[in-house]
């Protein structure tokens, strides 16, 4: 695959094939994800990969707390309670207006795409809920990073998942990052050992993409990169 032709390929994938993904396959991808760049050459990140049984259970205690959220109005509780969000960062705070319009616009499109109209809270709320069941995908990948070096272990670990994308698309494979699971820390805990100083930022799904799903022919918008104007000095 040419580099040009990788790069574009990648997209974000919401639906997947009932495949699993050899072990060999992912510990490639982790593998060549490795060589990227990092602050001070720290790679303050570490990553939980859950597939088969886990990832069941994981999707489960997902579904479970999204579940008890919205029957509560998406009303936020105390921290630790486990039905309101006790993530690491706040994945519900409000987006500052000039990015707010972004996400707007972008909402607009994803779901005009998928035919839900504007009010429909039903098939919004089953679009939502599919984050938690990780579009069907047969690995997720749960991405922690040190608290003590941000906000430098975040760029680290951005850089470290573009690289495993790009490599997992070289291999044939899908990835949708899912930072709706940084919301709830605690599936992450009930599956493994986190050390204390590390934070939970972001998940992501991998898997075979199922290109007979509507879902997936959405393609978001990649606008040139915005340039700050150099002073006129
Ligand atoms: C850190 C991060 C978290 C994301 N979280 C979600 C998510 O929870 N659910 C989802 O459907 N997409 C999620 N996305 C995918 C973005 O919506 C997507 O990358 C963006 O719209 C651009 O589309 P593309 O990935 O197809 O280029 C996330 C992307 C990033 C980088």
């Amino acid at each position: 695959m040419e580099f040009q032709e990788l790069i574009t390929a990648r997209h974000s994938v919401r639906a997947y094939l009932d495949k699993p993904v050899p072990e060999e396959v992912i510990a490639q991808v982790l593998d060549e994800a490795r060589h990227c760049a990092s602050w001070s050459n720290t790679r303050g990140y570490m990553l939980g990969v859950a597939t088969g049984d886990r990832l069941h259970r994981l999707s489960e205690r997902y579904i479970d707390a999204w579940e008890k959220f919205v029957k509560e109005s998406g009303v936020k509780g105390s921290q630790g309670d486990s039905v309101f969000p006790d993530g690491d960062f706040e994945t519900w705070k409000k987006y500052p207006e000039q990015l707010r319009g972004r996400a707007i616009a972008n909402g607009k499109t994803f779901y005009g795409h998928l035919n839900i109209m504007r009010g429909d809270d039903v098939a919004r709320l089953a679009q939502q809920r599919d984050n938690y069941e990780f579009f069907g995908a047969p690995v997720i990948i749960l991405v922690f990073v040190h608290r003590g070096l941000l906000p430098f272990t975040a760029q680290d670990a951005g850089i470290m998942l573009a690289h495993l994308m790009l490599s997992a698309t070289y291999h044939g494979l899908a990835t949708v990052p899912l930072g709706n699971l940084a919301t709830w820390r605690h599936p992450a805990d009930a599956e493994f050992e986190v050390p204390e100083d590390y934070a939970l930022i972001t998940g992501l799904a991998m898997g075979y993409e199922d290109t007979s799903a509507q879902i997936n022919t959405y393609r978001a918008e990649h606008p040139s990169i915005p340039l700050v104007e150099p002073k006129n000095n």
